[in-house]
This record gives C-alpha cells, structure tokens and sequence, in this order.
C-alpha cells in the first residue's frame, strides 16, 4: 500500500464526517444484532448464549435490518451466540451491507475457515473481532491463541480488518499480557478488558486481585499514549480503572438512544444487560429519544461498547483528540516501514517478523472498528 494511503487508513477509524453527523442529529449510530443464542462454546462468564432457542430466519433477520437501517442507524454489528453458527450469516452480511450499513462481526473464531473468510470479504464485511482470552484453553473458556493462531492467517491479504479482544478475570489475567503481546505483536489492534457483571449484578467468575489488574490497565494507557494499537480509547481504559478503585465516573448513558441492541427474537434492548418486550418492528425515533438520560444501572456499568459511544457523543473532542493523537505516534514507524519495504521490495508477498510472525493485510495500519465506525458506502 503507498504511504499517504497508509496514513489514510491510520485515520480512517473514526470516519468523522459520517460519524460527525450521529453527533449531531437524533439519529443513533449503531445497533448490536444478535444473528442467534446459540454457540458452539461455554465461556464461564458469558451470559449471551442459549442453545434452547433455534436460530432466526434470514427473512426476519432481513426484515430487523431494514428497520434498523430505516431508524437512520450508520452502523451494525452482528453479534450472539456464535455469529458463525448461523448458516445464513454469509448473506446476511451481504444484505446489511446492501443497505448501506457499516458492518462487523464479532466471533470466537472457531468456526472459521479460509474459504469462509474470502466468502464474508466478497460479501463485503469490514471488520471483524476474534476473542482470544488466553494462550491455552482452560476450563473457563477455551478462546485462546492455541486455536486461533493458525487462523491468523487467512487474513493475511484479506480487506476484512481484524481485530481481537480478550476478557480478563482471575483465570485468564496470567496469561493476558501475553494475548495482548501476542496479538500487538503481529500488527493487530488488540484489546483485553475486564470480565463484567450478569443483568443480576453477579460476576459469574473471580475478577482478580485488584492491584494486578490496575497496574495492567496502566501499563495499557501507558501503551496507548506511546502509539501502541491497543484497540480500545483511553477513555475506556481509565474508565476500567475507575471501576476497580470504585471511583464516580460523571457520564450520561446513550444505550437504547444512540446506540441499541435487538434480540435473536427481534426484541429491542437498550443494551445487552437492559432487555424490553417491544418488538424492534414498534420502534419509532421517539422511542430511541427518550432514552437519552442518566440510567439507574450506570454506577459499575461493562458495557464497554455503550460507555465508549456515550463517551464519543458526550465529549467528541476530548476522545477524539486523545485518539488522533495516539494514532499520530505511529506515522513514524508507518513511513519507515513504507520506506523499508521500498528497499526490500523483493521480499514482499508474506512479510515474517524474526519470531515468525506475519504482519496482515487489513490489520497492521489500525483498520477501522466495529466500536469506531468504518466506511459507509453511502449515508444513513
Ligand atoms: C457474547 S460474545 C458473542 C460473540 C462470540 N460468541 C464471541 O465470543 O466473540 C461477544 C463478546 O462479549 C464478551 N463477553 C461475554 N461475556 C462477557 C463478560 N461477562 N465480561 C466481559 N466480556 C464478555 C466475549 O468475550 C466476546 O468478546
Ligand atoms: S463464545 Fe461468545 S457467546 Fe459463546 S459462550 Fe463464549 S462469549 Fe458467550
Ligand atoms: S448504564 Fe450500562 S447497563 Fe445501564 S443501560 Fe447503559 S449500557 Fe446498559
């Protein structure tokens, strides 16, 4: 890729304009669309899978999306269950991006093969995040590198930005630097974050000693302000940080407004712990409206997609700022990589780092994010 091209995509993340409308008007940015319950895993902590429940029909699913999409919604990320078990999620992707959404996909990977990476490409999908808790499969979930690392490489050349994401908590927090280095390593946008609570308030499984995890999360700002592709806002990253030392976070929840969820049975949820009966058909702008309001549930809230978002409407330039800032360190280590591979032109096609390690199409110029927007074929 030429350089300015590569600048470009270092900042194209955050699609302002496009996103810069959302800020401004009533409209919401993104909705979270559950394609099922069911997955093929049984992560401890998770509370979003429920292999009772058959999977929705492509029709009702076509049927939510353009609802969603007539409600103004920019943005659409196609979450679960396992995304990946649904044997229509291919077309799926292709009809959202039809309409003109943005679009990721949020999966443990398992699932996926190279001919499918190269069919959810052709269908248009953006971007995805792979969740990877671990280095090794333990027996509180078994997303870990030890299956995901070989799969690494169907991206190598794909136009699918990749992303991954993995949950700490007691069990995972010794292996979680080496996920994040794992992932950083290789050119990645990575992000680990801490395991949240059930509906009920209940953390299913031990969080981790205090301490350890705010001296991580420091080291993880510290990351971030020196360039590193920690794939998440330091706004995000402090909040964390609040929630262990218990501290007040002044913020106003956008969820059920600027940002939504709709069940694999077509219900509108404010968020994924916040649930409604109305069906996603009921709603109107009015509806999404009246949710801008400070929630009763926000003190400890992890929903880190809605805080993140709230952040962004809340206070665009602080978080902005701070962002393209981040992303401005790594221009240096941009053009000399750009000029690197001038010289050694004749070894490109399959770039290997000393470890072994192969930097991948799509996801070594900090590709845009299901959190941060990508690219609109047209406007909402
Ligand atoms: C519910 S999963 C659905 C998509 C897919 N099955 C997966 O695991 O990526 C979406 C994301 O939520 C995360 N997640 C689930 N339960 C969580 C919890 N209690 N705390 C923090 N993250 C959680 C998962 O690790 C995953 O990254
Ligand atoms: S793979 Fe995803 S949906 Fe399935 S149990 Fe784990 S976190 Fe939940
Ligand atoms: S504060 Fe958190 S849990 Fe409550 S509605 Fe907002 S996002 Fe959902």
């Amino acid at each position: 890729m030429k350089l300015l091209g590569k600048i470009a995509r270092e900042f194209s993340g955050y699609n302002i304009l496009e996103s810069g409308k959302r800020l401004l008007d009533r409209k919401p940015l993104q909705c979270s669309l559950y394609v099922t319950d069911r997955c093929n895993l049984d992560c401890a902590y998770c509370t979003e899978y429920d292999n009772s429940r058959p999977h929705p029909s492509l029709d009702d699913l076509k049927k939510w999306v353009r609802k969603i999409r007539e409600l103004g919604t920019m943005r659409i990320a196609l979450v679960g269950g396992e995304p990946l078990t649904h044997p229509n999620i291919v077309e799926l992707v292709r009809y959202c991006r039809e309409l003109g959404f943005a679009t990721s996909l949020t999966t443990n990977g398992f699932l996926l093969t190279r001919d499918l990476v190269a069919q959810l490409e052709d269908a248009g999908l953006q971007v995805i995040q792979i969740s990877v808790d671990r280095m090794t499969p333990s027996p509180i979930t078994k997303k870990s590198f030890k299956t995901i690392l070989p799969k690494l490489d169907y991206f190598r050349d794909s136009k699918i930005c990749l992303h991954i994401t993995g949950v700490i908590c007691a069990d995972t927090l010794p292996e979680s630097r080496a996920v994040l280095e794992t992932g950083l390593a290789r050119g990645i946008p990575t992000e680990v974050r801490l395991v949240h609570a059930d509906p009920l308030n209940r953390f299913r499984v031990e969080r981790g000693p205090r301490e350890e995890l705010e001296r991580f999360i420091d080291s993880m700002i510290e990351r971030k302000r020196r360039g590193g592709k920690i794939h998440t806002s330091e706004a995000i990253l402090k909040y964390q940080r609040s929630l262990l030392r218990g501290e007040h976070v002044e913020w106003t929840c956008m969820a059920g407004y600027k940002l939504f969820f709709v069940s694999a049975q077509g219900k509108f949820w404010i968020c994924s712990m916040v649930h409604t009966d109305k069906h996603i058909m009921d709603v109107t702008l009015d509806d999404l409206y009246a949710n801008y309001r400070k929630k009763s549930c926000q003190e400890g809230c992890g929903v880190y997609c809605a805080v993140n978002a709230s952040l962004l409407v809340d206070k665009p330039i602080a978080v902005l700022g701070k962002e393209i800032l981040a992303r401005a360190k790594r221009l240096p280590s941009i053009v000399s990589r750009s000029s690197d591979s001038q010289i050694n032109n004749s070894t490109r096609g399959g770039v290997t780092n000393p470890n072994g390690a192969h930097k991948m199409n799509g996801s070594t110029e900090g590709g845009p994010s299901a959190d941060e927007g990508v690219t609109l074929r047209e406007s909402a």
